[in-house]
């Protein structure tokens, strides 16, 4: 018999327990930073010192911090279901902690992309980015993110994929940003939703969904262990 299929969201909330910041809880990095200065293409144009500062830290913590029990129980999961996760974040914590199918919808921090080709996408070797670091055609690099008003590419793969879950969980993610925030949609009526997240998300608008009001490194590892042991 074919396993079920879990297909999973995450935001920023899921890697909180491993030293990340959120950007929209108080104290996010929204409120350290205006959008406008680091994560749109026209900053970058304007001052890529800045933003490659910005990113340079956080891939620099990256490197610093480690997966938490919600990252190793989603891993866990795969013992028993055909799991793919589709994360809001740039972080590698899901590899890091075993999953197998991971699809980044904002892109990876620790890769870096031509700024003239965006096939051309590269791993950066350590964490630092800089103005004269250039792709194979000789363009200045950038960061391999989705900068808000940029068209997120892998959208159309995120609503097949969510198209067929038999069981959907959504961790850590505030639902303000779209088109992430409307995969949920996709989701065929009558599946099994989960929410983890220790705050208050809307979510009125997803119908049955079941809210699990935990932070993700305590809630995730018991939903997991519960649909583990209802697995065929
Ligand atoms: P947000 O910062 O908007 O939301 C974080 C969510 O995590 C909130 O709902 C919190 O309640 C929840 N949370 C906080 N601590 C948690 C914990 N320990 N366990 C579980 N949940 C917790 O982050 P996202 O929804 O991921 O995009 O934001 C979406 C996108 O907006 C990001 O991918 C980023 C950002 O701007 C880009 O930079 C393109």
């Amino acid at each position: 018999m074919s396993k079920d299929k879990i297909v999973v969201l995450t935001g920023a909330g899921m890697s909180a327990e491993s030293g990340i910041s959120t950007f929209r809880d108080s104290g996010g990095l929204w409120e350290k930073y205006d959008i406008m200065d680091v994560a749109t293409l026209e900053a970058w144009e304007r001052n890529m010192d800045m933003v490659n500062e910005f990113y340079n830290q956080r891939r620099k913590q990256l490197h610093e911090v480690e997966p938490n029990e919600g990252h190793y129980a989603l891993a866990r999961l795969e013992e028993k279901y055909d799991v793919c996760i589709i994360t809001q974040n740039v972080d590698d914590l899901h590899e890091r902690a075993g999953s197998s199918r991971v699809l980044h919808l904002h892109g990876e921090l620790k890769k870096v992309r031509s700024s003239v080709d965006e096939n051309l996408v590269y791993e950066l070797d350590g964490w630092e980015l800089k103005k004269g670091d250039t792709c194979e055609k000789g363009s200045q690099l950038r960061p391999h993110i989705v900068w808000f008003g940029e068209p997120v590419p892998m959208i159309p793969k995120a609503a097949e994929i969510s198209s067929t879950a038999d069981i959907y969980l959504i961790i850590g993610t505030s639902l303000n940003v779209y088109p992430a925030a409307g995969l949920v949609n996709y989701v065929s009526p009558g599946t099994p939703i989960y929410l983890i997240d220790p705050g208050e998300v809307p979510a009125t608008h997803i119908p049955g969904v079941k809210i699990i009001k935990e932070t993700a490194g305590k809630g995730t590892p018991k939903l997991v262990d519960e649909l583990l042991e209802k697995a065929k």
